[in-house]
């Protein structure tokens, strides 16, 4: 059953009856403007910060605008179930939480990827580990213990080491692997570059690779030892863009789920599904690796209901599998974030996918 989210406004009304008010913002403007009072510039526009002129970023928040929920009445919710079934688990709602590189510093304690495990775990709402962490992949997949855990992986330049953190991600008990396939180079960020800063060249969140064997194995001297070396040797192996061939060799090698990251283009949503992804994740990374997107969301009615989809399955002999074995327990999607990773892809050895009838997306209210 879904956690009732909300209740605990009875607190905080309670709470006034006493005279006090709420500690922390309740809304997510007033949220940012927090946080960016408390965080150090330099973090802040690393957060904050877009390509560009950030036209993408601002097109992906005014996307949003443009559609809307229609509710259904007269179904005596007192009880709401927003759960939905995903890859076979049960979840208690259709929100997942996204893979951010250098959380870490967003946290008081510096770890932040920590505080995201910790986070999943109390509410159910399963979070996207990043490559680029602080706490290593066997930390935070120890905390993910009763919320599955998902690992996103930046392929590294070489594919030993791409196939260890795989494996590390697998014995850390890891759900699913999102590869991200927009990050070719580093965007061109503005914010970043007149304040000259790019963390993880100051070593920072990334203990993955310091803590891998196989990357270790590349270094004469350990990272405590000689950092710059340590962390040119990191530059140089990042950021394999990342084909097809890349992609049909990650699903060879693990049985996790297998989600690309940065999908946009239906014909790229078929290229996926034939390389046997298990899910897609459409997604510009926020104009943060490329200026002059459309907003991410724009990109789902080229391809979604998938009946676009359902064209490309007959392609892989599965026209007749559109069934709906992973429906949505509680009815159709209720945001248009439920569009992140919520289905279920047809392949060989897959069935159907979870939304069924077009008429429950949610419509543009303009
Ligand atoms: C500060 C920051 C760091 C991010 N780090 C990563 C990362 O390490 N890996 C990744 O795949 N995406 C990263 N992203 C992109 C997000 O995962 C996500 O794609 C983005 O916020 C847009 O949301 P959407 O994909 O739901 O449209 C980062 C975004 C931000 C704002």
């Amino acid at each position: 059953m879904t956690p009732d989210y909300g209740a605990f406004q009875l607190e905080i009304y309670l709470a006034g009856t006493q005279g006090r008010l709420p500690r922390y913002p309740v809304d997510s403007e007033s949220l940012e403007h927090r946080a960016q009072e408390v965080l150090p510039p330099w973090i802040w526009s690393y957060v904050a910060g877009g390509c560009g002129n950030e036209r993408t970023q601002r097109a992906n928040v005014d996307a949003f605008e443009k559609w809307g929920v229609v509710p259904r009445m007269g179904v005596g919710a007192v009880e709401r179930d927003l759960s939905v079934e995903l890859f076979g688990m049960t979840l208690p709602s259709p929100v997942f939480m996204a893979p951010i590189g250098v959380i870490r510093i967003c946290s008081q304690e510096f770890h932040g990827d920590l505080a995201v495990a910790r986070a999943a775990d109390r509410t159910g709402i399963p979070a996207v580990q990043s490559t680029l962490s602080m706490d290593p992949v066997e930390e935070t997949g120890a905390v993910h213990q009763e919320t599955p855990g998902f690992f996103q992986l930046y392929m590294p330049r070489d594919r030993d080491l791409a196939l260890s953190f795989i494996r590390r991600a697998e014995q850390s008990g890891y759900k699913g692997i999102a590869v991200t396939l927009d990050t070719w180079t580093p965007g061109w960020r503005p914010r970043d570059l007149i304040t000259s800063n790019f963390p993880q060249l100051r070593g920072m969140c990334v203990s993955n690779y310091f803590t891998d064997p196989n990357f270790l194995a590349k270094l004469a001297k350990s990272p405590e030892e000689d950092l710059p070396t340590a962390i040119l040797t990191w530059a140089a192996n990042f950021g394999q863009p990342v084909t097809w061939d890349d992609l049909a060799w990650i699903r060879e090698v693990t049985d996790l789920l297998v989600i690309p990251k940065g999908v946009c283009h239906p014909d790229d949503v078929r290229r996926a599904i034939d390389v046997g992804a298990d899910a897609i994740y459409c997604s510009n990374h926020v104009g943060r690796q490329a200026n002059g997107g459309l907003p991410a969301l724009q990109h789902f009615p080229a391809w979604w209901p998938p009946r676009a989809i359902r064209r490309s399955c007959s392609i892989r002999g599965c026209a007749t599998g559109a069934t709906s074995s992973s429906r949505w327990r509680s009815g159709p999607p209720r945001s248009v974030s439920d569009a992140l990773m919520h289905t279920r892809w047809p392949s060989a050895a897959r069935t159907g996918w979870c939304i069924t009838s077009g008429r429950c997306w949610p419509r543009p209210i303009s």
